[in-house]
Order: structure tokens, then sequence, then C-alpha cells
């Protein structure tokens, strides 16, 4: 069995799929790399010529295309084609939470994994080595082994042999430094059972990856391992948060508390930054995943642990809008508010289970008017997670400052948007954000006005004798 790969097909374009096949056909110009999906405006749209129209905003992602599109890397819904030619397939397609069923609101819906594995088992041809690039509940990799072995049953006594292996490759990218955290990645793991198959993806990453860095493993702890890096990851997000909320009633300064305790090498720096709560498509997701695992396998009390690490994100969110309405009178009828930041974190155009959704609904249920600005975000997807159009003056002929209580509008620019507001809340880490000159914010704005820094990214010293009442998340002091 030959195990050099030359021909890769990635199902799934979406934020792992596409940048993760652009780095190996990036790194890897002998293989052929073919990025398919069954959503068609998402292809025409890696596809495009005019690379700011990527379906994805990631630093660094449009230099890779403009390099490698065309020449060994190719977007297309040509499904069963790509599927036939090659001999490593990716499988990288969407695994929400189920919102029905069994494991209803915990267990994964893997429904798109499954129709996955049936089309791979209807098209290819030859030995087709299959990896598990989504994340997933750990055995998921018997699912698909078991569709799989149907075919191979199937075609028994026949001339033509279809035989397959499956791998667990887990991503462990981080949306925003995507391209970085695939060219320099801390490690790669690779669960499986067969060593040809591993070697032959081993051998892949080998290209860019040193080998120590490439880990092998079973492949049930692959897959569990990926659950329980990002369970630990938010674990650590949910935990200073809730510190920040002891800080801000001890007077205590969470920065402060997380600097002292970072420097402890067994608890390590990174991860330990307060803000309005985790958000993005995996954290979530993934613990809620775990819970339903411990609970399925009898382990209640290994489920409640992980559980609290994402009711206490929920708590955290609903803390910031009860305080901004307490801060503004206990009433935000009619109150203007901007909001700085509707993505789950800078860098990205991502917004799924970003904390601004939930945090905005409070705001506009309060009746709060929200001017809501993102530099990656549109207003169709904010319009979409806030389940509400914008109001739009200037088509709205009744508009009047006294109608536009519980709506929000969306803006372009954030200079000129400040007038007679009177708050400005901060939920994403935009660089941009950091150079506004608030001396010149507070003249235009409604006196008394609030800054609400919940990201930390503001100097108190340049808020300091503007005439702002500045609050930032965890600061006591
Ligand atoms: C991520 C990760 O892959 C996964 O680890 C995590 O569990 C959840 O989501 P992501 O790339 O962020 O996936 O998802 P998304 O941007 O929604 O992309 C998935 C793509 O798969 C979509 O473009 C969708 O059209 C495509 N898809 C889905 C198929 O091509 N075929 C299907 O049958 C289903
Ligand atoms: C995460 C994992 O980091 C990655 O390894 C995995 O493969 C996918 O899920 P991602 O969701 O893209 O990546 O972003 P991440 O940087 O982990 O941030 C998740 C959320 O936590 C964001 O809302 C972010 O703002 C928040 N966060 C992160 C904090 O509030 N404080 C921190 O110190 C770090």
């Amino acid at each position: 069995m030959n195990n050099v790969i030359s021909n890769i097909c990635c199902i799934g374009a979406g934020y792992v799929g596409g940048p993760t096949m652009a780095v190996i056909a990036d790194r890897c110009p002998h293989i052929e790399v073919n990025v398919v999906d069954i959503n068609k405006d998402r292809i025409n749209l890696w596809n495009s010529s005019k690379l700011e129209n990527l379906p994805i905003y990631e630093p660094g992602l449009d230099k890779i295309i403009k390099r490698r599109r065309n020449k060994n890397l190719f977007f297309s819904t040509d499904i069963e084609k790509q599927i036939a030619k090659a001999d490593m397939i990716f499988i990288s397609v969407n695994t929400p939470t189920k919102t029905k069923g069994i494991g209803a609101g915990k267990a994964s819906n893997l429904k798109w994994i499954e129709a996955s594995a049936r089309q791979v088992s209807l098209f290819a041809k030859g030995h087709t080595i299959v990896v598990e690039k989504s994340t997933l509940p750990v055995r998921t990799a018997e699912v698909i082994k078991e569709i799989l072995k149907s075919k191979e049953h199937s075609l028994k006594n026949k001339e033509e042999s279809t035989t397959f292996e499956i791998l667990s490759n887990p991503e462990f990218l981080s949306e925003g430094s995507a391209i970085n955290d695939l060219e320099n990645p801390d490690r790669v793991l690779i669960g499986g059972e067969s060593h040809q198959a591993m070697d032959a993806l081993s051998k892949v990453y080998k290209n860019w990856v040193p080998e120590e860095k490439i880990l092998k493993t079973n492949i049930w702890s692959s897959e569990l391992a990926k659950l329980t890096a990002n369970a630990f990851l938010a674990q650590r997000v949910s935990s200073i948060n809730s510190i920040g909320a002891l800080c801000e009633a001890t007077g205590a300064d969470v920065r402060e508390v997380a600097k002292a305790i970072g420097f402890d090498s067994r608890i390590g720096s990174k991860f330990l930054d307060a803000g309005p709560g985790f958000g993005g498509s995996c954290f979530k997701k993934d613990i809620l995943n775990l819970v339903y695992l411990s609970e399925y396998f009898g382990l209640p009390e290994v489920a409640s642990f992980w559980n609290s690490v994402v009711t206490l994100n929920t708590w955290h969110q609903h803390r910031i809008s009860k305080l901004i309405t307490k801060k503004l009178f206990g009433t935000l009828s009619g109150k203007k508010i901007v909001i700085l930041g509707f993505a789950f974190k800078s860098n990205t155009n991502d917004t799924r289970e970003s904390a601004a959704i939930q945090i905005c609904k409070n705001l506009i249920e309060e009746g709060a008017y929200l001017l809501i600005h993102d530099p990656q975000v549109g207003y169709k997807q904010i319009e979409q997670d806030l389940n509400l159009r914008p109001f739009n003056k200037n088509k709205n002929k009744n508009y009047s400052e006294k109608n536009n209580e519980g709506y929000w509008e969306p803006i372009d620019t954030v200079e000129t948007n400040f007038n007679s507001a009177d708050a400005v809340l901060i939920l994403t880490e935009w660089e941009e954000y950091k150079k506004i000159n608030w001396k010149n914010v507070s003249k235009v704005m409604r006196k008394p006005s609030w800054l609400f820094d919940a990201r930390s990214i503001i100097d108190p010293n340049k808020v300091r004798n503007t005439g702002l009442n500045f609050w930032r998340i965890g600061d006591g002091i």
C-alpha cells in the first residue's frame, strides 16, 4: 500500500476547512488539494477574483489564496469527482449542538458527518484515508467506519476494490490567528489504528512541522483530547471572569491578579484575559458535548463540573448588561448606547456565540437604542443574530428620537456616531478602538456619560479628566 499522498479532498469549505487546506496547499506544492462544499454561494466566494470577497476574514489567508488558487488549490461543488480522485479525504463539516431529540441542547448533531461519510462511501475509489477534522464526540470514528465498511462489504468479490482507513486529526486553530496557528502549530495530533495511514498523514505535515511536534495516539484519545483542550481553555476564561466579578466587589484588579498567578509557571500567563464571556463556534458546543458524554457514561459529577463552565459564562454576560442598566439609573428606555465590536473576538468576521449577541439582546429588551459597529461584521449578520431588523431613520418617515426604543442601527464609522449617546460599550478588542480620542467623544455625548470597557483595552489614564464615567471589567479600584 502506497502511503504517499498526492491528492487531498476536503469536504466543508468553512472556517476550518478553508484555511487548513490553504496552508496544506501552500506548504505542499506537490499535492493537489480540492475543497468541496454543498454551498455553491460559499464556493463562488472562495473563487472570487476580488480577494476581499473571500467568505472568511483571516489575516494572511488572502495572500495564500492568491499564491495557490487554481495552481494546486481548487474550490468546487464537484463533490463526487473530487472524492473519487482523492487518496486522502478530510471531513470538515459543521457539527452544531442538537436542537431536538435525544441529547437536545448538548449532544452534537452528526447528520452532516454521516452525510459526508455516505458520500465518501459512494464515490471513493481505491484505498482512501478518511480524516476527521471536525471536532466530534468520542467514538464518532466508529460511525464513520461502519458506513465505510458497508461499502467494502458490498464490493467483496467484485473486481474493483475500495478500502478505507480512518484517522482523527483535530484542528487547534484559533480564529484571527488561524494561518499562524496552522503554519507554526504547538502540536499536530493524529489518532488512528493503522500506522501506515498515520504515517501518510504525518508525512504531509512533515513538509513544514517538526517531527517532534507530531503526536500519534489511539483514535479515541485524539477525539477526547480535542474536546478536553477546548474545555480547559474555556474553563480558564470562566475562571478569570468569575474572579473579575469578585475583584469588582472587593477592590481588587483582575489584571493584577491574572499577572500574579500567571507568573506561576504551573499556571502560565496565557488565556487569562477577563472579557465579556467566551464565544466562538467551539467552546460551548464542545463542553456541552463533554457534559452529554459524561452523563451518558454515568458520571453526573463530571458532567456537572464541566456544565458549570458554561453556566458561569452565560451568567457573566447577563451580569454585564444588568450592570450597565444599573449604572444608567436603572432604565435604558430610549437611551443611546454605542456598541463597539460584535465579532466574538478581534480579527475575525465570525459572530457565532459572540457575547455581544446576548448582551445586545438584553440591552434592547431594556429599551436601549443601540448603534452597533464592527469593522468586519456586516449588518445582515447582526440582524440575523439579534433576530431584529435595523431601525433605519432615513427610510422611516415616522422616525423620532421617541420611537427608537428597543431598536438598533448599524454604523460604518466610529468617529462621527457618538453624538448625544449616553454610553459606549466595548465588546470586541479591535485595534482601532484603542486609538479613539475619548476627550473628543466625551464632548458630544449626553451627560452623565459612560464608557464601559468589557475588554479592558482602554488605558484609564486616557479617560481620566475627559468627563466620562469609566467602568472596566474586573476593576474594583
Ligand atoms: C467547524 C469545525 O469544522 C468543527 O471542528 C467544529 O466542530 C464546528 O465547526 P467550521 O469550518 O467552523 O466548522 O464550520 P462552517 O464554517 O459552518 O463550515 C462547514 C461547511 O461544511 C459549510 O460551508 C457547509 O456548507 C459545509 N457542508 C456541510 C458540506 O459541504 N456538506 C455537508 O454535508 C454539510
Ligand atoms: C478555540 C481554540 O482556541 C482552538 O484551539 C480551537 O481549535 C477552536 O476553538 P477560537 O474559538 O477561534 O479557538 O478562539 P479563542 O482564541 O480560543 O477564543 C475563544 C473565546 O474566548 C473568544 O470569545 C475570546 O474572546 C475569549 N477569550 C479568550 C477571553 O475572553 N479571554 C482570554 O484570555 C482568551
